[in-house]
């Protein structure tokens, strides 16, 4: 880590319960909609085009069949969908634009003023998570390519609570950028997080397409902290993930912290939680845990300080033979753990998509904002 990125990440804000600045968009929304998505496209153009027309067709038909009451918020909604589709015909993004989308998340993070932490960092990561995290590789169901949490009833699943603060976030950039689509936007947001938060890198690369309320998966996709390694492995077998894989993706809790009014757990998971580390597995084997009293869900929190906090299916990575296995070893190793938890989570951001519509055969590096000054 170079110097000034030390000094950017030791600037945050210490660890601070400043509740949250609520920033108040809202992020339109479509029901009803009955029509098939559009035919594979054969170039990007085609694709932009091709979402384009089914955007304002399945615009229309809410316009035709919804009641009064809602039809003007659908009209809203309909109209910056045309709009963003009228961009996208016209403009085909190379790199270098999503770049700038980058470096536009890679400013705002920091823009959190007494939000949690100072960092929007770590929600924006548990929203690229939740978004891809959906995924059922038996079904092909899921996954990050619609951003369907843009959706009642997603949004308001239980797992979700709390995400309306880094969708908001989005919806600012996605103003910026109206040729984004919001899988691409989420998920890309995810790896600047990540690794504006001193992380590794995370391979990237463009292609999801906003989808339909329709597209949304049933509530209960996502894991239960209060539950035991078995239901770990059914979330994260199901999307397709080892139990390396899953090992490593949980160190992602080395960042932000547990809300009462969002998951009813509450505190961090280490002292520096803007900054992507191996604390996570490092305190797990380390500290001394002992079950909080409290009226809370049941967690646990570090004997020492007792300001630590550890959800029950992180505590299991100590407790199952072969998830320690993993979780010692990246205790021990953060390079390794860096490396692994590239892989897994550029893996996860891709769940769903399918590869046709990816428009490069290759994910891309993106450059941090400190590699750009060099
Ligand atoms: C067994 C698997 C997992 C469970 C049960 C779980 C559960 C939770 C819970 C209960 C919270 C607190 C939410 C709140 O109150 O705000 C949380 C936060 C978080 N999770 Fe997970 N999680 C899991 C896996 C993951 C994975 C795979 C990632 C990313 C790769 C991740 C990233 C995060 C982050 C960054 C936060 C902090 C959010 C914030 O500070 O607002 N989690 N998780």
């Amino acid at each position: 880590m170079s110097l000034t990125t030390a000094f950017r990440i030791s600037s945050r804000r210490a660890i601070s319960t400043a509740s949250a600045r609520r920033v108040d968009l809202r992020s339109t929304s479509f029901r009803r909609f009955t029509t098939a998505p559009p035919p594979p496209p054969k170039s990007n153009t085609a694709l932009y085009a091709g979402i384009f027309a089914f955007t304002a067709a399945a615009a229309g038909y809410y316009l035709y069949t919804s009641d009064s009451e809602s039809s003007r918020e659908a009209a809203t909604a309909a109209k910056s969908a045309i709009q963003t589709g009228k961009a996208a015909v016209k403009f085909t993004p190379t790199k270098e634009d999503y770049q700038k989308v980058y470096n536009t998340v890679a400013h705002i993070l920091d823009e959190a003023g007494e939000y949690d932490d100072g960092s929007f960092g770590p929600v924006i990561v548990r929203l690229a998570w939740h978004a891809s995290g959906t995924f059922d590789k038996a079904t092909g169901t899921g996954g990050s390519n619609f951003a369907t949490m843009r959706f009642e009833p997603e949004s308001l699943h239980g797992a979700n609570n709390g995400l309306h603060v880094a969708r908001e976030v989005m919806e600012k950039v996605k103003q910026q950028y109206p040729w984004i689509s919001y899988g691409d936007l989420w998920t890309l947001a995810g790896v600047a997080a990540i690794q504006e938060m001193a992380g590794p890198k995370i391979p990237w690369r463009p292609g999801r397409v906003d989808g339909l309320a329709s597209d949304a998966t049933p509530d209960g996709r996502l894991p239960d902290a209060s539950q035991g390694s078995q239901h770990v492995r059914d979330i994260f077998y199901r999307m397709g993930f080892n139990d390396q894989e899953i090992v490593a993706l949980i160190g992602a809790h080395a960042l932000g912290r547990c809300h009462p009014d969002r998951s009813g757990f509450e505190g961090p998971w280490t002292f520096a939680p803007t900054t992507f580390t191996n604390d996570f597995y490092k305190l797990l084997f380390e500290e001394k845990w002992v079950w909080r009293k409290w009226g809370g869900p049941k967690q646990y929190q570090d004997k020492k300080t007792g300001t630590l906090m550890m959800l029950p299916t992180d505590y299991v990575l100590t407790q199952d033979k072969n998830f320690k296995k993993f979780a010692k070893a990246y205790a021990d190793d953060q390079d390794l753990f860096f490396k692994d938890f590239s892989a897994a989570f550029a893996k996860l951001l891709e769940l769903g998509v399918p590869s046709q519509q990816f428009v490069a055969s290759e994910p891309w590096n993106l450059k941090t904002l400190e590699e750009q000054k060099a």
